[in-house]
C-alpha cells in the first residue's frame, strides 16, 4: 500500500531481505536495504522523489552515463544509538557537496528538501536496516547519473538521483601500507579532482592494482606537476603527525574537500593539538620518518573514519612508523564516533537527527 511521509511518496516492498542478513558479521557495503529513493530529472526539472522497493535500473545502450561519464556520488552514515534514535552526520554538507560536483560535471542540481526529506524518509522506512552494533552503521550512497541517451558528446537531457543503503561493517581492518605515487596522478589544476565524481575513482584503479601487486594497499596522491606533495589517499584524507604537530594539505582543484578532513582539524584543534594545513613534501615525509620525528599517519574519511598507517613505500625505500601506545588516531577516531554515534556531546551542531 503506498502512503506518504514528509511529501515523499513511499512504495513498501512486498517481501523483506533483512532476515536473511548476519549484522554480526557485516562486510562493507556488500547487502543493501529493501527500499532506495528514487528521482528523475524530466522536461527541464527534477520530478518528485519517491521510496521504492531496491531495484534493478534498467537503461538504453545509449545513456550518456555508458559513453560519457556523467555521474557523481556521496557516501554518509546513519547510526542508532541506545534509544534507537537515527542520527546523521553533518549531511547538509555532502547535500553540499553532490551539488559542487554536480555542477563541475554539468549534471542539474538539486533542491534540498528533495535530498534532505527523502534520505530522511527512507531512513525511516528502513528504520530496521540501520545497525546497533558499535563499529557498524548504514552506509548511504546517493548518487546522480546521466540516464538521457544519445551518441552525442554533450551533456544528457534526463538525469536519475537515487539513494541506496548498505548496512556495513568496518572498511578496512587493521593497519595500511602505502605507496607514494611517483608517476601516475590523480586530478589536475582545473580538473575535477575536487568532485566526487566516479571518473575519479576509475582513474585510480590502475595504478591502485600495481601497488598492490608490490604489497601495498592503498596509492597516496601526489600533485600532478612535481610528485612532491602529498595530496590524498583514494577515498581519504591524509594527516601526518611530526613531533607532536598534525599536518595536513590544503583543499584544492585536485583534492576533495573532506567532510571528516574538516571535522578533524577542529576536533584536534580543540584538544589544543597544533595543527598546521599546509602543502606537505614528501621529502619532508621522508626525512622525518628518518630522524624519527614523524610519528602518526592516517587516512580520514567517511568509510574508514580514521584509519592508521603502518608504513609507506618511496622510490624503492620503504619506511615503518613507530607503534605508539596513545597516538592522535585513536583519540580523534575515538572523539569524533562518540558524537557521530550520541554517546558524547556535541559542541559543533554536527549531530543531525532524523525525525
Ligand atoms: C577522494 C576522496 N578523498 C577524501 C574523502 C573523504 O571525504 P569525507 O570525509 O567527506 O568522506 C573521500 C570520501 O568521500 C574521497 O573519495
Amino acid at each position: 500500500m503506498n502512503s506518504i511521509i514528509n511529501n515523499i511518496e513511499i512504495i513498501k516492498a512486498k517481501i523483506t531481505k533483512i532476515n536473511d542478513v548476519d549484522f554480526d558479521n557485516l562486510k562493507f557495503g556488500h547487502v543493501f536495504s529493501d527500499h532506495m529513493l528514487e528521482c528523475n530529472f524530466k522536461n527541464g526539472e527534477w520530478q518528485a522523489p519517491k521510496v521504492i522497493p531496491y531495484q534493478a535500473i534498467s537503461l538504453d545502450p545509449s545513456a550518456k552515463i555508458f559513453h560519457y561519464g556523467q555521474s557523481v556520488f556521496e557516501g554518509m552514515k546513519a547510526y542508532k544509538d541506545a534509544n534507537e534514535d537515527i542520527w546523521l552526520f553533518r549531511p547538509i554538507e555532502n547535500f553540499k557537496r553532490l551539488n559542487i560536483s554536480s555542477k563541475r560535471l554539468a549534471i542539474p542540481e538539486l533542491p534540498e528538501s528533495y535530498f534532505m526529506d527523502g534520505l530522511k524518509t527512507l531512513l525511516q522506512v528502513d528504520n530496521e536496516w540501520i545497525p546497533k552494533k558499535d563499529g557498524s552503521s548504514l552506509y548511504i550512497r546517493p548518487f546522480v547519473f546521466a540516464s538521457g541517451n544519445g551518441f552525442h558528446a554533450s551533456p544528457a537531457d534526463e538525469y536519475t538521483f537515487i539513494i541506496a543503503c548498505a548496512p556495513s561493517g568496518s572498511y578496512f581492518s587493521g593497519k595500511v601500507r602505502v605507496l607514494i605515487e611517483e608517476k601516475y596522478s590523480r586530478s589536475a589544476n582545473g580538473g575535477v579532482g575536487f568532485a566526487k565524481a566516479g571518473g575519479n575513482y576509475a582513474g585510480q584503479f590502475y595504478p591502485t592494482q600495481l601497488a598492490i601487486e608490490k604489497g601495498y594497499q592503498q596509492v597516496i596522491w601526489t600533485d600532478d606537476n612535481t610528485h612532491e606533495y602529498i595530496e590524498e589517499a583514494g577515498a581519504m584524507n591524509i594527516f601526518v603527525r611530526i613531533n607532536d604537530t598534525l599536518i595536513t594539505g590544503p583543499t584544492s582543484d585536485r583534492i576533495l574537500d573532506g567532510i571528516t578532513r574538516k571535522s578533524i582539524i577542529e576536533l584536534a584543534e580543540a584538544k589544543g593539538i597544533p595543527v598546521e594545513v599546509r602543502k606537505l613534501s614528501v621529502h619532508e615525509v621522508v626525512a622525518a620518518a628518518k630522524d624519527g620525528s614523524l610519528k602518526e599517519m592516517f587516512g580520514a574519511g567517511t568509510a574508514a573514519v580514521i584509519s592508521p598507517i603502518a608504513g609507506f613505500g618511496y622510490k624503492g625505500e620503504d619506511f615503518d612508523l613507530p607503534e605508539l601506545e596513545d597516538t592522535y588516531a585513536s583519540s580523534l577516531k575515538k572523539r569524533i564516533t562518540d558524537i557521530q554515534t550520541n554517546k558524547a556531546e556535541d559542541p559543533f551542531g554536527w549531530r543531525y537527527k532524523v525525525e
